[in-house]
This record gives structure tokens, sequence and C-alpha cells, in this order.
């Protein structure tokens, strides 16, 4: 994203007289004191600072700072708001569990117009938790050991089958995941009419954080074309398959089926909101945990020779062109540590935006009513009072849960309550199978240094580029299907 976009975000949303009411209302307010720290220059706040910090390698000099100034809650100014900032295990768990009574979700312009209104992210009450539900369902163990697994194994297999040399993996694991979620969404098959539209896709999230606004931002208005490409082309396939289902009761069981069977009658809008959503979930997410995983192994080369040896073992029981099934997976045990690992270093998702629905006293402080609050998740994950030795990658940590000091409650990669992402399972069963069929097919060697960043989003600067070299050289033949 172009940096331009930052500065005049910052600038264009805070108008003025935001500001000074802020500054008014600090000193109007009696009682509870407001959490301490700085609302940085009129208008931009600390916006710049946060982002000069999370362009670096270091993934939490902003919330360290302040931490080590203010105490774990503290409050900033950034993106055009006064922001308090919650760095904490049990503050955040009075916001994830208190969806609705005390906090709402609020995100940024861009991010609610382009994922459109009735996203399961921006949607509110009864109809929220039913429609939460319904797509937790729809990614539950059972239906993945029954109809995801088998498609997830064989589209990650015919894609990796086409790598030769040098790839960025980053592109290939988006291209990956792509596919699984076209897929589970509406049973695609990947070809010309998923590759394109993945295209548009790009350019939505693209635009996720740009200013909200066609005249100023050019990646803002594409992003718009592009949103309004994605969501008529995604009618067109909510129409078909009405159609479909009017003429001859044809019932899928993808998502898709699933949301025509409701007796909510939804619109065809209101569908193509929530797939567009869904997919823009899915997609960016579970592709950076795949580079990062890959990249931390690569790293560690102990934990990389140890999963090596999980996945030959595997590999091992059964022909070379058996599909994976629900058994390999659980006996994948310390995949799922190098995955929890991965997860808790990399922080795709590295806390979550809401705003006060009322006055809220913690710790000795007051949240004012309609004031944005941050939960930090990474925070926590990366706090050495929580996990030994916390920003080092190790798996075994998991093993023994030696390295951590409570586990279980704070560790949120998913966030958790109401808002649970209901792909998470989907997204560990992906991983795993990605890994494993990595593993057992090629060797690697990263061609470039290739560093982390975590701002807008957490990635590898580079998309990780690496040189596969194939272990088999017969399995050539074998992995076409
Ligand atoms: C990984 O983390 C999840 C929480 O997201 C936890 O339930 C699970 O037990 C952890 N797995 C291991 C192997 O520790």
């Amino acid at each position: 994203m172009d940096p331009a976009d930052i500065m005049f975000l910052t600038a264009a949303v805070a108008i003025t007289v935001t500001f000074l009411l802020t500054i008014a209302s600090l000193h109007l307010r009696r009682g509870v004191p407001l959490p301490p720290g700085s609302l940085g220059i009129p208008l931009i706040g600390e916006t710049l600072q946060l982002v000069a910090a999370y362009r670096t390698e270091n993934p939490e000099p902003f919330i360290d700072e302040r931490v080590k100034k203010y105490g774990p809650v503290f409050k900033t100014h950034v993106f055009g708001e006064p922001t308090v900032f919650m760095t904490e295990p049990d503050t955040n768990r009075l916001l994830l569990q208190n969806e609705g009574t005390l906090f709402d979700c609020s995100y940024p312009g861009s991010i609610s117009n382009l994922l459109g209104r009735h996203s399961l992210l921006l949607m509110k009450g009864e109809l929220h938790k039913r429609m939460h539900s319904l797509t937790m369902s729809l990614g539950s163990s059972s239906v993945i050991r029954d109809r995801l697994l088998v498609d997830m194994d064989r589209l990650i297999r015919s894609n990796l089958a086409g790598w030769s040399d040098r790839i960025l993996l980053m592109e290939e694991a988006k291209k990956i995941t792509f596919e699984l979620t076209m897929k589970q969404l509406m049973s695609f098959d990947p070809g010309e009419w998923t590759e394109s539209l993945r295209k548009e896709y790009v350019l939505v999230i693209e635009g996720f954080f740009s200013v909200p606004s066609s005249i100023f931002s050019p990646t803002y208005r594409r992003a718009i074309q592009a949103r309004t490409k994605v969501a008529e082309a995604l009618n067109l396939v909510v129409r078909q398959r009405r159609k479909d289902k009017e003429r001859d009761g044809a019932k899928k069981k993808d998502v898709l089926g699933t949301l025509l069977d409701t007796d909510d009658h939804f619109s065809d809008e209101q569908i193509a909101d929530y797939l567009v959503a869904l997919l823009v979930a899915g997609y960016e997410t579970t592709s950076t945990m795949m580079t990062f995983a890959v990249k931390y192994l690569t790293e560690t080369p102990r934990a990389l020779a140890q999963l090596k040896e999980e996945h030959d073992r595997i590999r091992g029981k059964k022909d070379h062109l058996d599909d994976l099934n629900w058994e390999d997976y659980k006996s994948m045990t310390f995949t799922q540590c190098v995955i929890n690992e991965s997860l808790r270093m990399a922080n795709i998702i590295g806390g979550v935006f809401r705003r006060a629905i009322t006055d809220i006293d913690i710790k000795g402080h007051r949240i004012p009513k309609g004031w944005r609050v941050f939960a930090s998740f990474r925070a926590v994950h990366l706090n050495p009072e929580h996990f030994e030795d916390a920003r080092t990658f190790n798996p075994w940590r998991w093993q023994s849960n030696s390295g951590m000091l409570m586990p279980g409650k704070i560790f949120t990669p998913f966030g958790g309550g109401t808002r649970l992402c209901p792909g998470y399972e989907i997204a560990r069963v992906a991983i795993s199978i990605f890994l494993h069929r990595l593993l057992t097919t090629y060797s690697w060697i990263p061609t470039e240094d290739d560093k982390s960043v975590y701002f807008p989003t957490t990635r590898t600067k580079k998309r990780y580029p690496i040189h596969v070299r194939r272990l088999d050289a017969t399995s050539d033949v074998d992995q076409k299907d």
C-alpha cells in the first residue's frame, strides 16, 4: 500500500473536532481517570509511530514501549481516533466475552465498505449469533473428516505437483488456500474462472488498508471496482444455484448449498456478501501461516527434522498415492505443536478492534463510552511472563506445556467468545496437510534473506522465495492426477 494513503487516512479521518472534543472531555470527566498514555499530535495522534514500529522486524516495539511507560492498559490516538490498548490475558478475555454488552465490533471504513454490510464480521446481535453458529457447524471436525479433507489433500497435492526450481512460497500458498476456499464455499474446482476471480480478490484486499475515498486513493477506487466485480460474479453463481435447485431439487452440501437451504430466505446480495467475507477470512490468513511455518522450520533445523520424521512415518505406512485420512491428521501430534508455535510467533491477527458501548472501568481506569479499544493478542503471546523465552520459536514448549506459565486460556490466535474464528479447525487441517505434502515431496532452501514485517498485515517482505527440489524423481509422474 501507498504510504501517502496512511498519511491521508489519519489526517482525513481525524477531523479536528474529534480531537478537540477528546481534549475537552479529558478535562470534564471526573472520578475514575482515563488510562495513562499520550494522544500524540492533533489529527494524526501516534499513527506514524505505530506504522513505523510495525514496519520493523521487531514485532512489538509500539506496545512494549508504552507498556513500560504507562502499564498494561494505555491510551493512544491511532487511525483517526483515541484508542485504548489492552495487553493482558484477563482484559482481553473481558473484551472477548462481553461482545454486545460492553463492546461492539468496529472496523475502519475501508474494511467495512469492502466487506459489505452482510458479512459475518459486521453482523451484530441475533443474526450474527445464528450465522456464526451455522458457520461454525460448516467447519466442524466431522464435516472436515467426512467431506472436506479428501478435497483439501487432492487440491494441495495437485498444486505442489506443478512446482519446480524457484517459487514464491507466499504466492503459491495463496493460490492453494483460494482454491480450497472456493471448493468449500461453492464446490468449484480450480480453473480460469476461479483464477480470474482471485485476481480481483487481491485488489479488494489491497484496499483494506487504504483511505476510504475513491477521489483520493486509487488503491481504494480499484478495490471498490474489484469488489463490485466479485459480488456480481458470486451473484450469478447464487442465482444459477437457485435455478438448479428449483429445477431438479439438486442439493449441494457446501456452504452455499447450506445457506440456500436455511429457512432464512437470504437475498442474493446477503449471500454474496457473506461469501465474499469468508473468502477473505480464509485466504490471506491461512496462506500467511503456511509461509511462516515453513520459514520458522527452515530457521530451526532440529524442528524441521523432527517434523519430517513424523510425516515420513505417516507416508511410510501408506502407498505413495494414498489420500490422507482423519486418523493420519490426528496422528500429526508434533505438527500441531509446530502450528501452535507458528501461530504464537507470527500472530497474523495481532488483536481485535472494538468500541465501548458504555463507560467501562478497568484496572482503575475508565474507558469512556464510544471509544475504540484494541485488545492485543500479540502482546500476550510474546510476553515472557506468559511464554518462556517468548521470542524464540520453540515448538517443544507445546509438548509438555513446560514453556508456558499459564497454558490454555491465554493463547487466543483465533480470538474467542461469540466471534471465535469459525474456520480455526479448517485452517489447522489445511496447514497440516500442506506441511505433510511439502515435507514428503520436496526439500528446499531459501534463495534470499527475507524479513518479516507487521504492517499493514503480517508477512515477509519478499513473499519467501525458495528453491525446491523433488525428493523422489519418480514421483513426478505419480503425482499428476
Ligand atoms: C494448540 O492450541 C490450542 C488453542 O488454540 C489448544 O487447544 C491445543 O491444545 C494446542 N495444541 C497443543 C499440541 O498444545
